[in-house]
């Protein structure tokens, strides 16, 4: 049997790549994390005003998770799970930037492409609902991050719902200062500048 630590390392490793910082240096933006929330995610490169950008960001972001997920899968199937961990962990907390990294929704959303493909459309249902109702991206995503482990309880295994019980969480407490500001109306809205 295949040890599930060199999955997780190979996640990590793959998560740990923060397209959003890389791709706004290379486009001579600055740092990212200077602006708008001060995350290198989708949402804050938007806050360039690059949409390009923004949506190569969540592309990437995402399918580190699913590649993650699925190289893994193809020598193990047990390993996905924990190669999708690692991603989303080298995510949020890469190595190369002091372990200083994202809030790891677009990275939950690839893994959940590689692991249950239905439950990602209901993700992608319930993010774009309430971002078209709000235009909160935070809220979109903690109101996925809600759905998603009840859907995959009802529609998947229990070692996939498990996994992401646990990113939800992370994600949850990743999201503490977007939870203040969405309280205290000071949230800022997609696609607003920062
Ligand atoms: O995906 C991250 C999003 O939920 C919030 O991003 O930049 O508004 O903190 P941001």
């Amino acid at each position: 049997t295949y040890s599930l630590i060199p999955a997780l390392v190979f996640g990590y490793l793959l998560g740990s790549i923060p397209f959003g910082l890389l791709l706004t240096r290379a486009a001579g933006l600055g740092d990212v994390r200077k602006i708008g929330s001060g995350n290198i995610g989708a949402t804050n490169v938007l806050r360039t005003g690059n949409k390009g950008l923004a949506a190569a960001t969540l592309l990437l972001d995402a399918l580190k998770g699913t590649a993650a997920v699925l190289v893994a899968g193809h020598f193990a199937p047990d390993l996905a799970i924990w190669a999708g961990l690692g991603a989303f962990l080298g995510h949020l907390f890469p190595v190369w930037l002091g372990f200083k990294g994202g809030k790891g929704v677009a990275t939950y959303l690839g893994v959940l492409i590689g692991l249950a493909w239905q439950v990602a459309l209901i993700f992608a249902v319930v993010w774009l609902v309430v971002a078209f109702l709000f235009r909160f991206s935070s809220l979109a995503a903690l109101t996925a991050a809600v759905v998603v482990p009840i859907a995959l309880y009802v529609l998947s295994t229990p070692q996939i719902a498990g996994l992401f019980v646990v990113m939800s969480i992370i994600v949850f407490i990743k999201h503490r200062e977007n939870i203040s500001r969405l309280l205290a109306g000071t949230e800022g809205k997609i696609g607003a500048k920062g």
